[in-house]
């Protein structure tokens, strides 16, 4: 894993002088996507340690955590933070992150974890589908180079990471025999809730710092929200997604064709709201 660890990009790989500043700074909705990831990405070793403590034991497991996927979403909130400070220098990052730092601190318990190892590799991989749909659509919602090549690359990351949790998964639910309904179960779970807290933790505490007159306006809340899942929804690709949150069942072709309409449609809804 060394040999991968120096081949990952860094954050000078990026040519934030080369950014079309014209093309996104008046994007307010953009300016919202890339300010509230970079608040969620940034939080990431929050949640490290309660992984790392679930995991205790299985060395290979914890030692990626921490040396290699920990360090990844954490330089995903570097970067896209030095983004937002290109572009929107008058946005006082590090002001509004403490502010949601206190926030989300009370989100990331142990209790949120799921109830054994195979159902949280699950988790994982579903929330690895769900970053790794909401940075591709990203990148396809903008023409600005600088922004599309860094969510790109987060993107690749983050299908890298889904790999990972992918392959602990399997040899989880080898150990525990976890039936298909579980996972399912979990699957459905963890979709629902790809879009709840975390983001609207993010966003409220960005609107805070962006345009404190409106934070209190549950209206134009809202319409944010609305226009950003629109920004997703527009640009995801369904049959990716699909495929990614699909796999842990490991259902043979015929059936996978059978229930793929029903959860395109639950993933349809789930990215509506
Ligand atoms: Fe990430
Ligand atoms: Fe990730």
């Amino acid at each position: 894993m060394a040999g991968q660890a120096s081949e990952h990009w860094k954050i000078e790989d990026l040519d934030f002088s080369r950014i079309a500043r014209e093309q996104v700074r008046t994007d307010e909705n953009l300016f919202y996507l890339v300010a509230s990831a970079s608040f969620i990405e940034s939080g990431s070793d929050l949640y490290t340690q309660n992984l790392v403590d679930f995991f205790r034991g299985d060395d290979e497991v914890t030692e990626w955590l921490s040396n290699h996927w920990e360090q990844e979403e954490l330089q995903h909130g570097q970067a896209l933070r030095a983004y937002v400070e290109h572009v929107w220098p008058e946005f006082p990052w590090e002001t509004a992150y403490r502010g949601f730092l206190d926030e989300y601190a009370t989100y990331c318990k142990v209790e949120l974890l799921a109830p054994t190892r195979a159902l949280e590799m699950t988790a994982r991989c579903v929330v690895e589908t769900g970053t790794a749909t909401y940075y591709r659509a990203m990148a396809r919602s903008t023409t600005e180079p600088v922004l599309r090549d860094l969510a790109t690359r987060i993107a690749t990351d983050e299908v890298n990471h889904y790999k990972h949790f992918y392959r602990f998964f399997r040899r989880y639910r080898a150990q525990e025999r976890l039936n298909r309904f579980r996972v399912m179960g979990t699957i459905g779970r963890r979709t629902l809730e790809l879009k709840s807290e975390d983001a609207d933790c993010a966003v409220r505490h960005v609107l805070q710092a962006r345009a404190p007159h409106r934070a209190g306006d549950a209206a134009y809340v809202q319409q944010l929200s609305a226009h950003m899942n629109r920004i997703i929804r527009t640009h995801l690709s369904p049959a990716a997604t699909l495929k990614m949150l699909m796999r842990p069942l490991e259902l043979p072709a015929r059936v996978q064709t059978v229930i793929q309409y029903p959860i395109r449609q639950f993933m349809e809804h789930v990215f509506l709201r």
